[in-house]
């Protein structure tokens, strides 16, 4: 096993990833990925996402587009395991184990859940409650240490980390512990500036959104509601396109645009259209690749399955020393 820190995160197949996944986590991803500092796995969580009704004619091509994605954006398969979580089972088996020393009220606690038994009311399902387990088993089974994630999932990891301490303190210590390492963009906020910018709110810039479709949605964007028209100050740190500047943007430039809508210097529409080309030359390259893999669709599904097979032989380790450690199986016996 390399000595390097291990680093474990996932994206749930919604097909289109936007901006918000990228800056909030993905970019992150393929950054550490090309420092060679760490031991990196990443995984497209499709049994996450069977706890909301969903087409199952649908997701093969969601979870094969999510992956491609990861591709596209830069995400190296010889240097990180890209791989589908329900093609390594033991993510599903190590579950169940973790939600015995799991409290039922730490998991009521947990934002997300009510937020979807909210949009979901007609399925509050108990795979929907016990997603966090779920997603505490992904990180734990692979040891992992570094978990780049966006700001919304970092209750859920506070529970991986309670959830891991709990099955230590009961059977031994198996499990390190995993800490969250966000980016300096850990929210992105969706169009309308209402909420985060989210698939199922439809307040999003895709990844592959045409130029131009960027450019018109970002000119409709929400930014302040205190500066109507050039001339009116502005506050940057409220404003969602700052966000994105900060994130892309050059340093100095950055300076300029918070000092220039503070002053009323720059208008909105003009800092909208400078975004819109930051936004569009950061894409472009994914848009590229992106293409290019479409057309070699069985390379990728290649990659992911070699992907899986070696994911599953560092599960299969630390399975076994769950199950020593629970005095579960035949093994045991021996
Ligand atoms: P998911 O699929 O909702 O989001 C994937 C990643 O994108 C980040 N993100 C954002 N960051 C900034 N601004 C936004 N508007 C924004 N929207 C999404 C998320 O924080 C996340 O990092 N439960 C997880 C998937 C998961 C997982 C895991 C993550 C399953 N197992 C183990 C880490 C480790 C989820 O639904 O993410």
């Amino acid at each position: 096993m390399s000595d390097r820190p291990r680093i474990f995160s996932a994206m749930q197949p919604t097909g289109e990833l936007h901006l918000g996944n990228y800056l909030g986590a993905l970019r992150q991803w393929v950054a550490t990925t090309r420092s060679g500092e760490f031991d990196p796995i990443y995984c497209i969580v499709d049994a996450h996402a069977t706890t909301v009704e969903y087409d199952p004619r649908e997701m093969p091509t969601r979870t094969f587009e999510t992956a491609l994605t990861y591709l596209a954006a830069g995400l190296d398969p010889e240097r990180a395991i890209v791989f589908v979580q329900s093609d390594v089972a033991e993510h599903l088996e190590l579950t169940w184990y973790l939600g015995t020393v799991t409290a039922m009220g730490d998991l009521h606690r947990m934002t997300q859940f009510k937020e979807k038994s909210e949009q979901h009311k007609q399925n509050i399902n108990s795979g929907l409650f016990t997603y966090p387990v779920l997603m505490a088993a992904d990180i734990l089974l692979y040891r992992a240490t570094v978990v780049p994630v966006g700001n919304d999932q970092v209750q859920h990891l506070e529970l991986a980390r309670e959830i891991g301490r709990r099955f230590n303190a009961r059977f031994g210590a198996v499990f390190p512990e995993p800490v969250p390492r966000l980016s300096t963009t850990p929210r992105i906020m969706g169009l309308d500036g209402k909420s985060k910018m989210s698939k199922t709110r439809g307040n999003t810039i895709g990844l592959f959104d045409e130029p131009r479709a960027v450019e018109k949605k970002l000119k409709g964007a929400f930014t302040d509601e205190a500066k109507l028209r050039r001339g009116d100050p502005g506050r940057p740190e409220i404003c969602n396109i700052f966000t994105i500047h900060r994130a892309l943007t050059p340093e100095s430039e950055v300076a300029a645009i918070d000092r220039d809508c503070r002053t009323g210097a720059l208008g909105c529409g003009e800092c909208k259209q400078r975004c819109a080309a930051v936004v569009v030359e950061e894409l472009a390259p994914i848009r590229t690749r992106g293409l290019e893999l479409k057309a070699n669709r069985v390379q990728v599904i290649e990659t992911l399955r070699e992907g899986a097979a070696r994911a599953r032989a560092i599960a299969s380790r630390t399975m076994a020393d769950v199950r020593r450690a629970m005095g579960l199986s035949t093994a045991g016996m021996e």
